[in-house]
């Protein structure tokens, strides 16, 4: 049977695979839609999201919300995700091994969801996906990873450390890209599928075809 995003939550739940589930509260999976085109890959829970169970709900949550907003989106509508998910002891640093443990559970919601687009949220999530180096140099930048297309951007929690006009304009125009790379998947998976039946043999003509 087809894996599912609740399956996926159950096992997230009842993980053992790393240390953080000593110390966490509750497991945090990650929620949305399931059939986001879109998915949000973020660092790790905080305090509160680790009280609730549910990813971003803080104060970058709020963030992320708003910023959603000003693109014509909403948190329902994509998928949002940490590359840890259980919080780190006092929101320090996920560790490599904690990192490579939580790993697994990414790799599935991204095999059931089949994003069009990956946007991730800091510089973990960007290290992952994007590549390394410093955010100022990679943020708004795009790398194709396992065939699709991934965002880099800023944590929204850096935005908050950092609130000046400067750092806003830029994660505005950063999340401006999001609807446009959306639409550009669109596109690229229908000359696609426009191809592929395209390249399909011609059926055969009736007067073709034995009677019996
Ligand atoms: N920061 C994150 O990276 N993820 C959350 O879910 C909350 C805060």
């Amino acid at each position: 049977m087809a894996e599912t995003l609740e399956q996926i939550g159950a096992d997230v739940r009842a993980c053992q695979m790393c240390k953080l589930c000593q110390t966490r509260t509750v497991g945090v999976p990650g929620e949305g839609s399931p059939t986001a085109e879109v998915m949000f890959i973020g660092e790790g829970p905080g305090f509160h999201e680790d009280q609730q169970g549910r990813p971003f709900v803080g104060a970058a949550g709020q963030l992320l919300t708003e910023m959603l907003r000003t693109i014509g989106m909403r948190r329902q509508d994509v998928f949002i995700t940490n590359v840890v998910r259980c919080r780190p002891p006092g929101n320090r640093d996920p560790l490599p091994d904690e990192l490579q443990a939580c790993d697994a559970f990414t790799q599935r919601q991204i095999a059931v969801l089949q994003p069009k687009l990956i946007v991730t949220l800091g510089r973990y999530s960007m290290a992952r996906f994007v590549g390394q180096g410093p955010m100022r140099d990679l943020h708004g930048r795009t790398r194709e990873w396992n065939g699709i297309t991934c965002l880099a951007m800023y944590h929204p929690a850096a935005i908050l450390r950092t609130p000046t006009p400067e750092m806003r304009r830029i994660y505005q125009e950063d999340f401006a890209k999001v609807p446009v790379l959306l639409e550009q998947e669109r596109r690229k998976r229908e000359v696609l599928a426009l191809a592929a039946v395209a390249a399909e043999p011609a059926p055969k003509q009736l007067d073709q075809l034995p009677l019996f």
